[in-house]
């Protein structure tokens, strides 16, 4: 694999002129690809029909003759005035109703058919232009889905989409109103037209109607971006199609999305996700404020690596301070880099940098590029020049791909959707419960892939976890019956029926021979109010009771005599949201049992397996020595003594495996 580095630009934002001087220094920094377009739909067609791609043209030749490649965006998350003007109903309306009108980005409803078939009109007319120019190698399918939560809309367009859809799915208003129990509340209805959206009630509409409309409104996504793509492969052939997905977002189902991507991509932001994002308190947050959380980019590239069957990108790195969190720290010297090569430990093929000059006028201009407005280099610069000779020499080295990691995380977007329909519980959030295992897992030195709950393909490897899932998915419990491995279930997994109710047998609903568990009853607790377990370690808040058969043996027990962990051959219960320490002392229980080699890392240095070497990075602000995890030899990039925001590499045995 060629590994590679590139850049967002906007030669629409720059005079004509000074194009050849950017490609030229792109070029010479080591750059290979070149993001562009993504939101010019004002430029490329001023009114309808009249199409201006000329100077696109032009950018594109100037980007080519440099040697650089292009990554071409569709513009449809910025429809221009005029087409908003003539079918202002395809503009999205917020949970409260009101409209969210023209005058910044992503002003559209993805149920609008209207809308749909003008980004058809859009894509095939680009696709064809330049579809065959040897300068665009990758197609970018419209920006950032859900960015500034664009996925769901109340609109009228939607309402009847939702209708259709449901009648599709239920085909009687009866059957519907049996798997909602919409005899609850007098809510039955007798005919499809009489469904309302979900918004606007006088309290809590019904879990099961929402959780259909958050199914609903993900398909919308899966359509329209399934739409772009296949014009793109029709008039572009050989061409990557690509889309940008962003930090902490669950409103559409990604794995979904990328079944129709040839690669994935996603645009990270270390410095404002901590600020923005992160679910940890003040003191976490001033630790790591000019480094970003050590296991959040991490995670993603994690995640977004199983959209798209491996193939992956960073389309937008963050190259200095941003504009949009509640505080824009600059980065401590060397993060940029650091960023960058924790990327392409996980497997990364590209990263970006966002943008390539910061824009001295509009909405942005106060977020860094790697150049400055009056051209001059910014610090970011120079660090990807660093990136950009580094993966110069290792390119041999280094394998073409990660390889299976040490542990999977089962992960589920519908679940997410279930969770914040139904908390139960404040704190209850599906990313938060699943990130707390990512880094438990991480503090442990091991790696980790994510495995779609609707493709649960778990062999290989020797632990798998199965945190919150809200239903068992075909297949599920067949992969379960099968494994051979290790298997950490819950807490909640299980715990409701595709139709969102509570499953006949009760929780987690899994046959006795697989797992003899019954929950009858769950609470929710403060965080003040912890449950203490026997041996030390709590449950905060969420703690099940669990009622146990023959074959399950005790691991763990809470101190009011209720089992917490248990056993049923290689299945493992867990009945609670276990604080830091306890869930360190049950996964060391686990991957020992697995087989697994551990680490024991402290808050800020991690590591990554890459195929036959290992890398660690270093996120707090002082040195570590690596020799202190049984790290020898001479490292292919760094030192043993890890500085702060240090990076290095060496072979699996050098490292201790
Ligand atoms: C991303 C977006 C870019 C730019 C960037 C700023 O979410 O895709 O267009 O707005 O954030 O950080």
């Amino acid at each position: 694999m060629n590994r590679t580095l590139g850049v967002c630009y906007y030669p629409e934002h720059w005079p004509e002129a000074q194009w050849a001087d950017d490609a030229a220094r792109m070029a010479k920094l080591g750059l290979s690809h070149v993001r562009i377009g993504e939101f010019a739909w004002s430029r490329l067609e001023p009114k309808r029909g009249a199409y201006d791609f000329d100077w696109l043209r032009r950018a594109i030749d100037t980007l080519h003759a440099a040697g650089l490649k292009v990554v071409l965006g569709t513009p449809t998350a910025t429809p221009p005035k005029w087409l908003v003007d003539e079918m202002p109903d395809m503009l999205p309306v917020g949970a409260d109703g009101a409209v969210r009108k023209f005058g910044s980005r992503r002003h559209y409803d993805f149920s609008h058919d209207g809308y749909l078939e003008e980004c058809k009109r859009i894509t095939l007319t680009l696709a064809k232009a330049f579809g065959e120019h040897p300068g665009v190698t990758v197609w970018q399918t419209d920006n950032e889905y859900d960015c500034h939560n664009t996925t769901l809309s109340y609109s009228p367009a939607a309402r009847v989409g939702f209708q259709a859809w449901l009648q599709q799915k239920y085909q009687s208003p009866d059957s519907l109103n049996r798997a909602w129990g919409n005899v609850f509340w007098s809510m039955e209805i007798t005919e499809f037209g009489e469904i309302e959206l979900p918004n606007l009630t006088v309290t809590e509409a019904n879990p099961a109607h929402v959780m259909d409309f958050r199914r609903y409104a993900s398909d919308m996504v899966v359509r329209f971006n399934k739409a772009q793509a296949d014009i793109i492969r029709a008039h572009s052939p050989g061409r990557d199609v690509i889309h940008n997905f962003m930090g902490r977002t669950l409103a559409f189902d990604h794995f979904a999305v990328g079944a129709d991507l040839d690669i994935s991509s996603w645009d990270s932001y270390p410095l404002g996700f901590l600020e923005d994002r992160s679910d940890q308190g003040d003191a976490w947050k001033q630790q790591f404020a000019r480094a970003g959380d050590p296991d959040f980019q991490a995670f993603h590239h994690d995640l977004y690596r199983a959209t798209s069957k491996g193939r992956w990108w960073v389309m937008e790195q963050q190259p200095g301070p941003v504009n949009w969190a509640p505080h824009n720290p600059a980065p401590r010297d060397g993060m940029v880099r650091l960023w960058s090569w924790e990327a392409f430990a996980h497997g990364a093929e590209t990263v970006s940098y966002f943008r390539w000059r910061q824009a001295p006028f509009a909405q942005e201009q106060m977020h860094a590029g790697l150049l400055a407005p009056d051209s001059i280099e910014a610090e970011g610069f120079f660090e990807a020049a660093q990136v950009a000779k580094e993966l110069a020499s290792l390119e041999t080295e280094l394998e073409a791909n990660p390889g299976r990691a040490d542990v999977a995380i089962v992960f589920d977007y519908a679940s997410a959707w279930a969770w914040e329909i139904q908390p139960q519980g404040r704190e209850f959030d599906y990313f938060r419960l699943v990130f707390d295992f990512y880094r438990s897992l991480r503090k442990l030195g091991l790696s980790v892939d994510f495995v779609p709950a609707s493709a649960p393909e778990l062999e290989g490897y020797p632990l798998v976890l199965i945190p919150g899932l809200f239903t068992w998915t075909p297949g599920m419990v067949d992969a379960i019956r099968t494994y051979d491995g290790q298997v950490l279930i819950g807490p909640r997994s299980g715990s409701k029926t595709d139709d969102f109710a509570i499953p006949e047998s009760l929780p987690p609903a899994l046959p006795a021979n697989i797992l003899g568990v019954r929950i009858a009853r769950v609470e929710t607790l403060r965080a003040d109010t912890p449950v203490q377990l026997t041996k030390g370690g709590t449950f905060q808040f969420w703690r099940e009771f669990l009622e146990t058969g023959q074959g399950t043996e005790t691991i763990l027990t809470a101190e009011d005599g209720v089992p917490a962990l248990v056993k049923q051959g290689n299945v493992h219960y867990l009945g609670g949201w276990p604080d830091q320490d306890l869930l360190k002392d049950i996964l060391l229980r686990l991957t020992n049992e697995a087989g697994l080699t551990t680490k024991e890392l402290n808050d800020g240095v991690r590591l990554r397996r890459h195929g036959k070497h290992v890398f660690a990075f270093n996120y707090s602000a002082a040195s570590f020595d690596l020799a202190l995890l049984g790290w020898a030899g001479t490292p292919l990039l760094g030192k043993l003594v890890l500085e702060p925001s240090g990076v290095s590499v060496v072979p699996l045995p050098d490292a201790g495996y």
